[in-house]
């Protein structure tokens, strides 16, 4: 499917001025980063860079954390594909892309359309590496989140509404979403990219704890 490119640069222009001031790691730069490694994987894995690029750039204006309110009906998403007259089939496709993206915990989709899966692993790999620590950190600071508590410990193993209610110290995140993430990618080109970025997480977290410690001989 070609999308306009003028289409393209409106739903740019209609990101930047959604998410503009987000402070939780969710600003416009999030979703184009997304956009621009969705249609990299699409590209790799010959999938319809259009519907790619549209899901991509729309994947978080009806997000559970960011907008509960319309995040079942995907309003805001499907306002602007109406003004823009994508049509309907076309439309629908985005839609249940976009619906499919996020994580869920233990309720996590597979996307069923090789589009969803370049979509999904693109918003994933941008939670992953040097930008997903940056990213945990920036979230977790929004919410007025500890950087690490000790004493709470990770909680493994939930489902979509635990997950979303549930509220911990940022370095917990890490033990529950991040380090799944890699086993979870949907592409090869994902899987690829998100081994890297998990190894890289790895060696933060283990310095990070390392650190907290303190230097060896203090007390
Ligand atoms: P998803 O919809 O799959 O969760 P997002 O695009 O909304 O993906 O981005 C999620 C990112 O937001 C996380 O990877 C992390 O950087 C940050 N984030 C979300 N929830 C938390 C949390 N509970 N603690 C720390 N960071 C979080
Ligand atoms: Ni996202």
């Amino acid at each position: 499917m070609s999308i306009d490119s003028a289409v393209i640069d409106r739903a740019i222009s209609y990101i930047q001025n959604f998410f503009a001031g987000d402070s939780s790691g969710h600003d416009a730069f999030h979703s184009l980063r997304v956009y621009k490694t969705a249609l990299a994987i699409a590209e790799r894995e010959n999938a319809d860079q259009g519907i790619a690029a549209l899901a991509a750039l729309l994947h978080d204006v009806d997000d559970a954390k960011l907008s509960p309110a319309t995040c079942a009906g995907k309003e805001n998403a499907a306002a602007f594909l109406r003004r823009e007259e994508i049509p309907e089939e076309i439309a629908a496709r985005i839609l249940h892309i976009i619906d499919q993206v996020s994580f869920r915990g233990t309720d996590s989709v597979i996307p069923d359309t090789i589009e969803g899966k370049c979509v999904q692993d693109a918003d994933r790999l941008d939670a992953l590496g040097a930008i997903g620590i940056a990213r945990t950190f920036a979230y977790g600071g929004s919410r007025g989140r500890a950087l690490y508590d000790p004493a709470i410990l990770p909680a493994l193993g939930m489902d979509e509404a635990a997950y979303r209610a549930h509220v911990a110290p940022s370095l917990n995140h890490f033990y529950e979403k991040l380090f799944l993430l890699k086993d979870m990618m949907a592409t090869q080109t994902g899987r690829a990219i998100a081994e890297k970025r998990d190894a890289y997480m790895h060696t933060f977290v283990e310095e990070f704890l390392a650190e907290w410690e303190g230097i060896p001989g203090s007390s």
